[in-house]
């Protein structure tokens, strides 16, 4: 049995006020089930806009001509060790129509790189306890749970 081949995929960086984007977004949100409140919703976004390209880096991912999903990493310096730098991949989407191709893979790897070439030592991200899948590709990936994050919300 021969080795799938790792699919080509190309990066593209966010323009901010893209409206495709926030369209997808929510999509994204309501395929892992989420709900935002509307007025999060668009503080976030703008939010994101604000920030790309200082601490925030989100891209547009394409095979081929083909749009196939995005992925968001946000650098920060640790809380009690500034010196240091922490990757955070805040946001990750590959399109249902592309996935199980290892286009997931090839983005969170590059993901990956472009943390630890600003410096990032470790790269880390929040899993919704709802997405068994989610967690079996950052499993896949070789990330390993470190936190059960939990919330008090009455
Ligand atoms: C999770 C997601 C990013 C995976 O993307 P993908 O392109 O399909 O992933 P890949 O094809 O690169 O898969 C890599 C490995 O992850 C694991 N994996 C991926 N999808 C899986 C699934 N549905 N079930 C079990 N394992 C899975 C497998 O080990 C896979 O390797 P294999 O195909 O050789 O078995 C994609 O399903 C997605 O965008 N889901 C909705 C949004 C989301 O959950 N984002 C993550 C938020 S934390």
């Amino acid at each position: 049995m021969s080795a799938r081949r790792a699919p080509e995929v190309q990066l593209e960086s966010l323009e901010p006020g893209d409206e495709e984007f926030h369209r997808t977004m929510w999509r994204y949100w309501r395929e892992l089930g989420v709900d935002p409140n509307p007025l999060w919703a668009s503080r976030y976004l703008s939010r994101i806009d604000d920030e790309q390209g200082i601490d925030r880096f989100t891209f547009w991912a394409s095979t081929g001509s083909e749009r196939c999903g995005f992925a968001m990493v946000r650098l920060q310096p640790d809380w009690l060790l500034p010196e240091r730098t922490v990757g955070y991949i805040a946001e990750f989407y590959v399109f249902p129509s592309h996935r199980r191709r290892g286009v997931g893979r090839v983005m969170a790897e590059r993901m990956i790189a472009f943390a630890r070439s600003r410096g990032a030592e470790d790269v880390e991200l929040d899993v919704l306890p709802t997405n068994r899948r989610g967690m079996q590709f950052w499993q896949a990936l070789g990330f390993t749970l470190s936190h059960h994050h939990m919330r008090y919300a009455r």
